[in-house]
């Protein structure tokens, strides 16, 4: 039997930076590290990390009740009053936000100055969504689905940029974009989609269209592991989504033939590794 293991599989750039920030703050940094949010969307990292003693502190609550320390700002980022209210308390902030995401803020907060209202195509629940709108200077609206797209309404004429969530699916971005530029509206379109966001789905894809079964390994609220599943899923009916190798559960058949295995963007090489290895000695 083969196994196709995706060469993209696991942290991308932006995750290993944020990850690799984290363990030197650790030895270097002052007082105690705290991330705001989890690092990553992996349980495994972060129970790691907090043996080490970096705590998670998830609201703006716990940042304003903080006397000391270092705050490690995740890849996703955060809008700009985060910084600010850190800043006014004294406390030392260390920014892993993705250098992609970081181009988006410094996009809408342009675009916004010269007048233009920013549409952001993603899920206005993600936290990089809510971190790019604390960086726009005028209005920001966001649309997910093609029926969102159709519904949307603005002032004739209007000024827009169109930006996109990095882990967007890039057809879905295309065709959205298409029925927002039929309005009338004066548009600027940028595509902020991660190239590595692109690269893992065209992978993942192709890999599971030859596939009799598909792992996809990531978080259950990694938001681009989900995507991966959606499209392994309808390439091969035979996909499975583990978080780790317990959640592992493949049926041993004899029609099995070749196993693909993919992951999400915030899933370390060791479980990656530990699935494979499964896999192979399984069947
Ligand atoms: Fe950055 Fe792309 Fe990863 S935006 S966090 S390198 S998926």
């Amino acid at each position: 039997m083969e196994i196709k293991l995706a060469q993209t599989a696991g942290f991308c750039f932006g995750v290993q930076r944020a990850v690799d920030t984290v363990h030197t703050q650790i030895k270097e940094g002052s007082g105690p590290i705290y991330t705001y949010g989890p690092i990553v969307h992996n349980e495994t990292v972060v129970k790691e990390l907090e043996e080490k003693g970096v705590r998670v502190l998830n609201t703006e609550e716990d940042l304003l009740n903080l006397k000391e320390g270092t705050v490690i700002i995740r890849a996703h980022g955060v809008g700009k009053h985060i910084y600010d209210l850190l800043e006014n308390k004294g406390i030392c902030l260390v920014d892993a936000t993705c250098p992609f995401v970081r181009k988006i803020h410094r996009i809408v907060r342009k675009e916004g100055t010269e007048g233009r209202k920013i549409l952001i195509i993603g899920n206005a629940r993600h936290p990089e969504v809510e971190g790019i709108r604390g960086w726009c200077r005028t209005s920001s609206f966001v649309v997910e689905s093609i029926e969102e797209a159709q519904n949307f309404r603005v002032e004739a004429g209007e000024k827009l940029c169109v930006v996109s969530q990095t882990t967007f699916n890039y057809k879905k971005f295309k065709d959205i974009v298409e029925i927002i530029s039929k309005k009338g509206y004066d548009i600027i379109v940028l595509n902020t989609i991660c190239s590595a966001t692109e690269e893992r789905q065209t992978e993942a894809r192709q890999i599971a269209s030859a596939a009799d079964a598909m792992i996809v390994i990531g978080g259950r609220h990694s938001s681009n592991t989900q995507k991966l599943f959606e499209i392994c899923k309808k390439e091969c009916e035979n996909t499975y989504h583990i978080q780790s190798l317990e959640d592992l559960d493949l049926k041993t058949s004899q029609s099995i033939r070749c196993v693909g295995i993919t992951a999400g963007a915030s899933t370390p090489k060791k479980i990656i590794e530990e699935v494979q290895k499964h896999v192979r000695i399984k069947f």
